[in-house]
Parts: C-alpha cells; sequence; structure tokens
C-alpha cells in the first residue's frame, strides 16, 4: 500500500487504521463491515480513545494540581454505554437537566461526584437532586437559591451548593456558546455587585452550605488567557468577600470549553498547555493572595469524548451541476448533526472504503433534508465518490447526536462501540414505528 497517498488520520480515534483493501478500521472493525451490518447513518465512538482522554485529563492536570476533580460534561453526549466507562474511570459528571441525571443514577453512578447545573432548574429537577444526594447543585440565580433553600428545608437537609459566577470575560467563541460575558443568561455577575449579594444570601441561608464558585466562559475556548483572567477575576473576589463576609472557598470550578481540532488546520491549545497554564495561574494566584488551596474543578465535555466519536454515512444521489458545483448526497445531515448549520461548524471527512488509488475531486457534502442549509461539509477534496460508498466524518463524538432532531421524521442513528475488533450496540436504530409511539 502506498502510505503516502493515503489521507491523514490523525483526527480520527486513536486506533483509526486503513487495512489493506484499503478500508477504514477503527477499533480494530472495518468501517465498511460496520456500515453493512448495523446500517447507515451510524455513529461511533472508540472504547480506547475514550478512555485515554479520561486517563489524559486526569493525568495531566493531577501532575500539576492534584486537588482536582475532572467532571465529565454529559451535554456532550451521554448515555448509558458512556456513562458506566465514566463512573469505570471514575470521573464526576457535570448534569443539566433531571434527564441527564436520570441516565446517571440509571447505571448507579455515584451521585456523590455529580454536579447539577442549569439556569432555570425546575422544582421537580431540584427534588429528584435532593432526594438522589447529588454531590452539588451548582446555583445559577437569586429565584434558585431561594427555592433550593425552601425545597432543602422541607426535607429537612443541608444541602451543599456552589454559585455559578459570571467573571465577564469573552472567551471569543461563537456568540450562542458565550456564556461569561456580563449580559449572559447564566450566572450572578460580578461586575454589577449581584455576586456578592449571591455570596451573603448564600451563607445567611438555613439549609445550603456554599463551598464554591463556578465559572464556565464558553465552548470551545481556543485561547488560554481567557480562563487565566477569569480566574483571577473570581479569586480576587474571593478573597475579597472572604474577608469581608468570612467565606472560605473550598472548591473553584473552572468549567468545561477545552477546544479540539476539527479540521487538519485546526490550531487549539494541547492538553498540557491547557493544563499546565491553568493550574500554574491558580497555584501563583493562590499564593500571591494568600488563598488555602481549594479544590480545582475541571467540566470538560467535546474534550473527551469529541474524537471518540465518528459519523459515518452512506453516499446516495450525485449532483454535477458544471462548472458550478458538485454535491454527494448522504442519508443523513442536519437531523444528526447540527453543528454546521448552526454554527458555521467545519469538519473533514473521506471515503472510507477508498483510502487508496481513487482520484480526488472537489465536492460539497450534502445531507438529504428539506433545507438548502442541510449541507455537512463545504468544498473538500475527497476520492470520487459514487453511490453506495462510506463516507466518515470525524470528531462527531460532542454535541451532534445530543442535538439531533426527528426533522424530516429522520429516525436518530443507530451508536456502536468498537473495541478490539468488536462492535456492541449502544443504542439501536430509532424505526417507523418509534416515531408514531408517543402519538396519542
Ligand atoms: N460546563 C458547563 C457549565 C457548560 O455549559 C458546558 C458546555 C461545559 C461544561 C462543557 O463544555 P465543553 O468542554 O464540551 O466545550 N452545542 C455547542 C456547545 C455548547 C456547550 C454548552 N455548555 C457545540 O456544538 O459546539
Amino acid at each position: 500500500m502506498n502510505i503516502s497517498k493515503m489521507p491523514k488520520l490523525t483526527l480520527f480515534p486513536l486506533t483509526a487504521e486503513f487495512n489493506n483493501q484499503g478500508h477504514l478500521c477503527i477499533g480494530g472493525c472495518d468501517i465498511v463491515d460496520l456500515a453493512k451490518e448495523f446500517g447507515t447513518p451510524l455513529y461511533l465512538f472508540d472504547e480506547s480513545t475514550l478512555r485515554h482522554k479520561c486517563r489524559e485529563f486526569k493525568d495531566e492536570f493531577c501532575k500539576y494540581y492534584p486537588d482536582t476533580l475532572v467532571i465529565y460534561a454529559a451535554k456532550a453526549f451521554l448515555n448509558r454505554a458512556l456513562a458506566l466507562i465514566f463512573k469505570e474511570e471514575g470521573l464526576g459528571l457535570d448534569v443539566v437537566s433531571g434527564g441527564e441525571l436520570s441516565i446517571a443514577h440509571s447505571v448507579d453512578f455515584p451521585l456523590d461526584k455529580v454536579y447539577f447545573h442549569g439556569n432555570n432548574k425546575t422544582p421537580e429537577e431540584l427534588n429528584l437532586a435532593l432526594d438522589w444526594g447529588v454531590a452539588r447543585i451548582v446555583v445559577d440565580n437569586f429565584y434558585e437559591l431561594e427555592l433550593l433553600n425552601r425545597l432543602a428545608k422541607e426535607r429537612g437537609l443541608s444541602q451543599n451548593i456552589s454559585l455559578r459566577l459570571t467573571p465577564g470575560v469573552d472567551p471569543h467563541t461563537h456568540q450562542y456558546t458565550t456564556t461569561g460575558t456580563v449580559e449572559s443568561k447564566f450566572g450572578f455577575p460580578l461586575a454589577t455587585g449581584q455576586a456578592e449579594e449571591a455570596v451573603s444570601q448564600a451563607l445567611s441561608a438555613s439549609n445550603l452550605n456554599l463551598l464554591g464558585f463556578h465559572f464556565h466562559l464558553g465552548s470551545p475556548v481556543s485561547e488560554i488567557q481567557p480562563y487565566e483572567l477569569a480566574m483571577e477575576i473570581v479569586l480576587r473576589f474571593a478573597q475579597e468577600v472572604g474577608e469581608k463576609i468570612g467565606l472560605n472557598l473550598s472548591e473553584l470550578n473552572i468549567g468545561g470549553g477545552f477546544a479540539v481540532p476539527y479540521t487538519l488546520h485546526s490550531k487549539v491549545p494541547t492538553l498540557t498547555d491547557y493544563a499546565r497554564a491553568i493550574t500554574g495561574k491558580l497555584n501563583s494566584l493562590i499564593s500571591g493572595l494568600g488563598l488555602n488551596h481549594p479544590r480545582l474543578i475541571i467540566e470538560p465535555g467535546r474534550a473527551i469524548v469529541g474524537q471518540a466519536g465518528v459519523a459515518l454515512y452512506k453516499v446516495g444521489a450525485i449532483k454535477e451541476i458544471p462548472g458550478i458545483k458538485k454535491y454527494v448526497c448522504v442519508d443523513g445531515g442536519i437531523s444528526d448533526n447540527i453543528r454546521p448549520a448552526l454554527y458555521g461548524a467545519k469538519y473533514e471527512a473521506l471515503v472510507a472504503n477508498k483510502a487508496l488509488g481513487a482520484e480526488k475531486e472537489m465536492v460539497t457534502i450534502a445531507g438529504k433534508l428539506c433545507e438548502s442549509g442541510d449541507i455537512l461539509v463545504r468544498d473538500i477534496t475527497l476520492a470520487s465518490a459514487h453511490p453506495g460508498d462510506i463516507i466518515a466524518m470525524p470528531v462527531c463524538g460532542a454535541y451532534a447526536i445530543p442535538m439531533s432532531s426527528h426533522y424530516n421524521a429522520m429516525p436518530r442513528p443507530a451508536i456502536v462501540m468498537v473495541k478490539e475488533g468488536r462492535a456492541r450496540l449502544i443504542r439501536r436504530r430509532e424505526t417507523y414505528e418509534d416515531l408514531i409511539r408517543l402519538d396519542t
């Protein structure tokens, strides 16, 4: 096989390789066989990559700051199989809804490692969290502070909480996923004095035990400097309120947002870069401000599952508009991955059954949904594709399936986990029956 002619696999899971037939293999499984056995569109997760990322996060941060807790942000994608892996790997979990909490509960995830976020948790969700004994409820606003205290009082218990603060730092990412600026719907702003008021109220609440502060700047954050700036702002605030009102900060949660490369041209910090800079800044701030070492909590989502996930589609129609454009149409689209349409997200792709030999051409990969915006990848150079070929898109593990929809009454794809030559179904494909099951 002529290796120099093969497409680059750097964005794919760590186990990705080509076999002698020029087929992409992941976790020892031939993609063409997987597409035949499970159908397409198909999402696959590589177990080795998932576990590797969990360990890498723990190792890198704990190396520089031993008291670090890594909690996986479930919104990036959670189902029972993944929750079990995170449990085995000793991670905690960040959940934002009763639904995510229930998935964790269904696999006996240790709830003393579950942090509950959200800007409008309902009384039902808060009751569930109190009954199941989650580690922290990350209180987002004054309404919740009062409501949670009342619900905890009714149960006669004291709930550990942290407060979500809005430090007023721009992380330079998409406006839809920017959360740490003062006008955000999330958190207590520092600039307006509301953060200080929240600390006073939390400390005087009869059934709440305030342990720390949380911020999340946005996602993805491809620079390190916004984290450093936000830590400085929040720790200075911690020191001030500590002196004024008597709070002893025992944990600092800096959220998630760690970026991953989606294309061969993406330039993002490595995990080591993030870990070294963040923990270095934290250590110097703590000693400069004379604070006790708080526990550091980080909430990566995308950076743990992104690279482990691959989307597989089958090519159907090919439309060429002479001299203008060539569309390669696939059997999924914005119903399973809305990110290109919603955020202008860029992806790479390759024809997974044609690593070698085929001529290359510039095409646009279009989905099958009834919208012109249903384009997965614009103007990409691919091996010449024909109906029946399999397109593989890397870095699809985060925020594709969880943001999927039934638009055009598309059943959701099957998901498999691959490892050492074996593929197991971790979520079955939806059927037309499923689409009408809930209609009354
Ligand atoms: N912690 C909090 C409080 C968050 O709100 C988020 C993401 C995370 C952690 C995890 O961020 P990550 O490490 O995955 O970047 N749908 C968008 C991303 C929205 C992120 C929402 N919050 C996308 O597809 O890019």
